[in-house]
């Protein structure tokens, strides 16, 4: 008897990952039945890929990191997914050697186009491995809350630095080599060949709010948060973009 995929619950949604899992659980509601076949470059841990893998995905994550994917082996083993989650030591931008071209459904890229040497070969990777109408989840540090947060905290000409900056970096001390804002992010996949079909903010209010505030709020907030992603002027003040992308079939 064939069997019938239910509807991809996921996990708890929390206000730093539910505008996230709305948008991933379209796509996967879109794609109805069929078993995906998902790339998560630089992975970490598997906080996408175990439960992706737990709702029947097949999912290789490539990251840089051997402690990474250590800790992810040992997750996806607890989670019962180990035969659904390959894990590979390798570099974004050599995808190439690792992946089948035009062979994987759904690809995510979250926090790590702010931290590799170049950007653009690492999308362009990225496109290459998606089938014509696979689609791309990229999530990219954002612009301005990092002005206004080191504002915030009385750095000023640390903010000033930073909003003076192409980059949109502090200087050499700072842990990311570059930030976006909509725009250079959209026109980062598109300049790769993929089609921009949402942007939203992540973290619009997650990181502003007194964790006292946020963790007996935090329903109230996802809500908030799903509300505001996609409104401007919200979304463009978010800690970070996300950009739903799809190659053309
Ligand atoms: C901030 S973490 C994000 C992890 C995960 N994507 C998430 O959103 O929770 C960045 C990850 O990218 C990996 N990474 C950094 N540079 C990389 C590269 N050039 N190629 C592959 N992975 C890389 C790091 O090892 C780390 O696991």
């Amino acid at each position: 008897m064939e069997q019938t995929r239910r509807p991809f619950a996921g996990p708890p949604l929390t206000p730093r990952t539910a505008v996230l899992w709305s948008v991933l659980r379209a796509e996967l509601d879109r794609r109805g039945d069929a078993e995906l076949t998902v790339l998560d470059v630089g992975g970490g841990t598997g906080g996408f890929a175990v439960p992706l893998a737990r709702a029947g995905h097949r999912v290789t994550v490539v990251d840089a990191s051997p402690d990474a994917l250590a800790a992810l082996t040992r997750r996806a083993a607890e989670a019962g997914v180990a035969d659904r989650i390959v894990a590979v030591q390798g570099d974004g931008d050599a995808l190439a050697g690792l992946v089948e071209p035009a062979g994987v459904d759904l690809v995510l890229c979250h926090a790590v186009l702010e931290v590799v040497d170049d950007p653009a070969p690492v999308v362009a990777a990225l496109a290459t491995a998606l089938r014509p109408g696979g689609a791309a989840s990229v999530l990219v540090a954002g612009r301005a809350a990092a002005v206004l947060g080191r504002a915030m905290n009385g750095h000023l000409e640390v903010a000033a630095a930073l909003a003076a900056d192409p980059a949109g970096t502090a200087g050499p001390r700072d842990t990311l080599r570059r930030r976006y804002d909509a725009p250079g992010a959209a026109a980062l996949l598109t300049a790769a060949g993929l089609t921009v079909e949402e942007i939203h903010g992540v973290r619009v209010l997650a990181d502003l709010l007194p964790a006292a505030v946020a963790d007996g709020q935090s329903a109230s907030l996802v809500e908030l948060e799903l509300a505001l992603a996609a409104q401007s002027p919200y979304r463009d003040l978010a800690a970070q973009l996300h950009l739903f992308a799809r190659r053309p079939a």
